[in-house]
């Protein structure tokens, strides 16, 4: 009987040892909180946020995630991170929908003592004109606990119009001398699209190359959109379309099938270039029916991001500024691959 007893009280500790032990796993709430769900990039980053967050789970250490869709409204977005705030996150990802927002938000972040990664889309300096400034932004480097995770997208623009100049007739099909092109951009307050829109031009008049530009148009990162205004410019400007850069993969897959509904073909009398790297783009580039695209690395920014929030929670220093290369993707680059 007392023995029985006692093997059932070391079995009792043995529980009580063991619930003890677990119970020393420790919870990081993670709030974060995405411009838009329905981005087709912005969908692959944060699928992998989550997965990358997963696997680096241990006994000991587990992630809570929130993810929150701002659904594109600056206002909805400010309410979550304020909701963030009162269920006392460990660290907040914000994927702002208004960078012109920055300072209101991550002054109400570090207030309540969080640390922030903010991604994607990169605060910007002005000067008192309201002119971008080649400069780093103040509201991140002022603060220990905040920083930004990004690509720089100079080098996206410049890589599209590389892709251009390197082809053999470097864009002027029909031999006029200039590059006739249009150009669909992203949501314009974003300086991804600034950027992509200035340096894809910038590097073919930099290699002595004539531009034309026919049509400049918001696209708003969307497919749809993209779609409708290759579509509407390519009725008005017939063959002497010769190049439709997009400031992204979404609308160069729009425009793709404007382009092949107007009856053109990619290589032969026009040139598509995207920026992204989306699976289906990189298809059409294999195919030949788009020409270029360039490699925007969720995997890489995504990553980077989660890193640095685990070095956060973990109390460890951190930089303010973490970029992420771009990858020229024409076809030799996917056939090599
Ligand atoms: C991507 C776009 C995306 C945007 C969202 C850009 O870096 O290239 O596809 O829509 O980020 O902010």
């Amino acid at each position: 009987m007392k023995k029985t007893l006692a093997i059932v009280l070391a079995a009792l500790m043995l529980i009580g040892m063991f619930s003890f032990a677990s119970a020393e796993a420790k919870t990081y709430k993670v709030g974060v909180s995405i411009y838009q769900f329905t981005d087709n990039f912005m969908t692959l980053y944060r699928n992998e946020i989550e997965n990358y967050f997963k696997s680096l789970e241990t006994d000991d250490v587990k992630y809570e995630i929130t993810m929150a869709d701002g659904k594109n409204d600056m206002a909805e977005q400010t309410n979550q991170v304020r909701t963030f705030i009162s269920q006392g996150m460990d660290v907040i990802i914000l994927n702002l929908v208004q960078t012109s927002s920055a300072d209101a938000v991550i002054d109400e972040i570090v207030a309540a003592g969080i640390p922030l990664v903010l991604i994607n889309r990169e605060p910007l300096a002005y000067d008192a004109d309201g002119n971008t400034l080649d400069e780093s932004y103040e509201g991140i480097l002022n603060n220990a606990q905040v920083c930004y995770v990004g690509a720089d997208a100079r080098q996206s623009g410049t890589f599209q119009g590389e892709m251009v100049a390197e082809l053999e007739n470097h864009g002027d099909i029909n031999g006029d001398g200039k590059i006739s092109y249009i150009m669909i951009e992203g949501d314009p307050e974003n300086i991804d699209a600034q950027y992509r829109t200035e340096f894809s031009v910038k590097a073919l008049t930099d290699a002595g190359y004539e531009v034309e530009c026919l049509d400049d148009q918001v696209g708003n990162w969307d497919q749809t959109k993209g779609q409708e205004l290759c579509a509407n410019a390519l009725s008005k400007y017939g063959d002497a379309v010769e190049v439709v850069f997009c400031n992204n993969d979404a609308m160069a897959l729009g425009a793709s099938t404007a382009i092949i509904a107007a009856g053109r073909k990619v290589g032969e009398d026009i040139y598509l270039l995207g920026v992204d790297a989306l699976e289906e783009a990189v298809q059409l580039v294999k195919d030949g029916e788009m020409t270029g695209t360039v490699l925007n690395d969720h995997i890489g920014q995504s990553h980077a991001a989660v890193d640095v929030a685990v070095k956060l929670l973990n109390g460890e220093e951190i930089e303010n500024y973490y970029w992420v290369d771009y990858v020229k993707v024409n076809k030799a680059y996917v056939d090599a691959q």
